[in-house]
């Protein structure tokens, strides 16, 4: 029984009305790695700690606009509305923040707003609690307006919405963590030069062993392969490694889900991770044998929140790690993968299985994509 009624329909007038994406009055800056990497230097401290000063409360700002802005009746959940106060409160408290002008400063900066973080009742930019949230919010509104949600092009405002959202989310935690990395002396910021890209698989592989043990199941095997010569020594070469193990990470419990779900005798197939390098970009292709994506579901799979495993984002919990389930995998990593202007790819599927392929830009010169973006740092 459809649960919707004409007073909670939605027009496509109203879909306008609702929504604007871009309608940002925030100019935000954008970084290339470079400015990143040579913020990194110890010299620098000051320099980086003014980021927290400048432009973190920009994103935050830009990051709560757009919340208030949300579509249909998204804030009419609690989770989805916990999560726009905290944004909200968290900007506004980081632009009350001193500035800095001397090392001492800057490290009593980042450390604040280390313990600011941890004070929120939820945990922000850590632990997907935020992209759970929405995934909830959107599953429940998604129930409760199945008639309209594909005819009257909700899914498509919502997929807008939540990209869009995703990128200030990922935005706001890259400077976030590039300000709060001066407290580790061992790590200075959020950009790797030089990086090892099999490091970045092999840390996805033992994740996803894990996680699939867990719950219980043989794990396939997951054979990662390097193609490319060493690196150009003349390079200078850029890299977050947390963005490229969230996007391989998903990419591989996907590859195991369909492995697992089209197991046929004793001996699994295995995962293939190809890593081939040029001076400009690396790019990793992830292979399975399962059984392919079906032609139906093929047009939803970059939608957010959309999962075939039939089950609901809620059961799966805020912050229970499971191998599929939540429908955020595929939409969030290509966000990731655009940040820096790279891309994530399905090549191919078939009866045979799937192929998906993710590009990451790793020259200096490769920048963040943000929207309403104004100047270039
Ligand atoms: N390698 C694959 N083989 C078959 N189907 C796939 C594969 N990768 C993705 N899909 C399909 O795309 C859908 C969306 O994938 P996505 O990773 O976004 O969500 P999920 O895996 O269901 O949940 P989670 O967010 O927990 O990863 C999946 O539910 C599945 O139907
Ligand atoms: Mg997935």
């Amino acid at each position: 029984m459809l649960r919707h009624s004409s007073a909670t329909s939605i027009t496509q007038g109203a879909l306008r009305r609702h929504f604007t994406p871009h309608a940002h009055e925030e100019r935000l800056k954008e970084f290339t790695l470079g400015t990143l990497l040579r913020l990194q230097n110890p010299q620098l401290e000051v320099e980086r700690a003014m980021l927290i000063h400048q432009e973190i409360p920009h994103r935050l700002r830009a990051a709560t606009t757009l919340l208030h802005n949300a579509p249909f009746e998204l804030s009419k959940f609690r989770l989805f509305r916990e999560v726009v106060e905290a944004y909200r409160t968290l900007g506004l408290r980081v632009s009350k923040m001193p500035e800095p002008t001397t090392a001492e400063d800057a490290r009593a900066s980042s450390a604040s707003l280390h313990r600011m973080l941890k004070a929120f009742r939820i945990p922000l930019f850590t632990g997907g609690f935020e992209t759970r949230a929405l995934a909830i919010a959107i599953a429940e509104l998604r129930q409760s307006h199945q008639e309209e949600w594909h005819s009257s092009g909700m899914v498509d405002t919502m997929d807008k919405f939540a990209a869009e959202l995703s990128t200030l989310r990922i935005s706001s935690k890259l400077l976030i963590d590039h300000a709060c990395a001066g407290n580790h002396r061992r790590n200075l910021g959020v950009v790797h030069r030089n990086y090892d890209p099999r490091r970045c698989a092999s840390t996805t592989v033992s994740h996803a062993h894990n996680l699939v043990e867990k719950l219980g199941n043989e794990c396939p095997d997951i054979q990662i392969r390097l193609h490319s010569e060493a690196f150009p020594e003349h390079a200078t070469l850029g890299l977050v490694p947390t963005h490229v193990q969230y996007v391989l990470i998903e990419l591989v419990k996907n590859a195991l889900q369909a492995t697992l779900d089209n197991a046929k005798g004793s001996r699994l197939p295995p995962v293939t991770v190809d890593i081939l390098q040029s001076e400009e970009l690396t790019t990793f292709t992830v292979c399975d044998a399962g059984a392919g994506i079906p032609a139906e579901t093929l047009p939803h799979i970059w939608s957010y929140a959309y999962t075939s495993t039939g089950v609901h984002p809620s059961e799966v919990g805020l912050a229970q790690m499971t191998i599929s389930g939540c429908g955020v995998g595929l939409a969030l990593s290509r966000t990731y993968a655009r940040y820096f202007g790279g891309s994530l790819k399905l090549h191919e599927t078939s009866a045979d299985g799937s192929t998906f392929v993710l590009e990451i830009p790793h020259h200096i010169n490769a920048h963040e994509c943000l929207p309403a973006a104004g100047i270039r740092a």
